[in-house]
């Protein structure tokens, strides 16, 4: 029992050091707000957080980037999704500090100096949307998808478009508006608007 009692005392010991070592390399920031740069669809921005601050809730409430919507706020639904380095992310799982030197694409990115995204439109076409919700985030995951999957087929887009909810049911008409929006990319014609098919 003695030994037993004294390794373990030399575990805590080791481990107690460890973490104090870890601690003394590592410079604490906050509670109080920090400032930082985001770069936010290709532009730099200054901008002070406090370091326990969601990228979506800096991006909504400090940066007038409201596309991205809060819905669960706990990474299961999907509404916040954006991409972070080329990667299909949800804001709302990624700290604003922790963003910084990355690439942020928002939903605003889609719709930039005149260009429109085709996912758009095929949006529109496809009645892929009701109360809405949901729909800025499932944009930003079929972007991201379509960005590595331009050929897919209907079942791929429904796998990939695996990590976001839609409450009212759009998900026939989201897939059919991906696909849509991957054959016009691929030929590199542009998806008519609605009113206009
Ligand atoms: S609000 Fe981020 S996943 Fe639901
Ligand atoms: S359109 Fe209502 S949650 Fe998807």
């Amino acid at each position: 029992m003695q030994g037993v009692g004294t390794g373990a005392g030399a575990v805590g010991i080791l481990a107690t050091t460890e973490e104090a070592q870890a601690q003394a390399n590592v410079s604490a920031m906050g509670p109080a707000a920090v400032p930082i740069t985001l770069t936010v669809n290709g532009k730099p921005m200054k901008l002070s957080v406090e370091p326990r601050e969601t990228l979506l809730d800096t991006l909504r409430g400090k940066l007038d980037h409201t596309g991205a919507k809060r819905v669960c706020d706990r990474g299961t639904c999907g509404a916040c999704t954006m991409i972070v380095d080329n990667k299909v992310q949800y804001g709302c799982t990624i700290l604003a500090i922790d963003a910084q030197g990355k690439k942020i694409e928002t939903i605003e990115s889609l719709t930039a100096n005149g260009k429109v995204h085709p996912i758009v439109p095929a949006f529109v076409n496809h009645d892929a949307q009701q109360c809405g919700y949901c729909t800025p985030g499932f944009v930003m995951a079929s972007k991201g998808f379509l960005d590595k999957n331009p050929n897919p087929t209907y079942d791929q887009v429904k796998e990939g478009l695996g990590g976001n909810l839609c409450r009212c049911g759009t998900y026939v008409g989201i897939r059919k508006a991906v696909l849509e929006a991957a054959q016009a990319l691929r030929s590199g014609k542009s998806v008519k608007g609605a009113n206009n098919a």
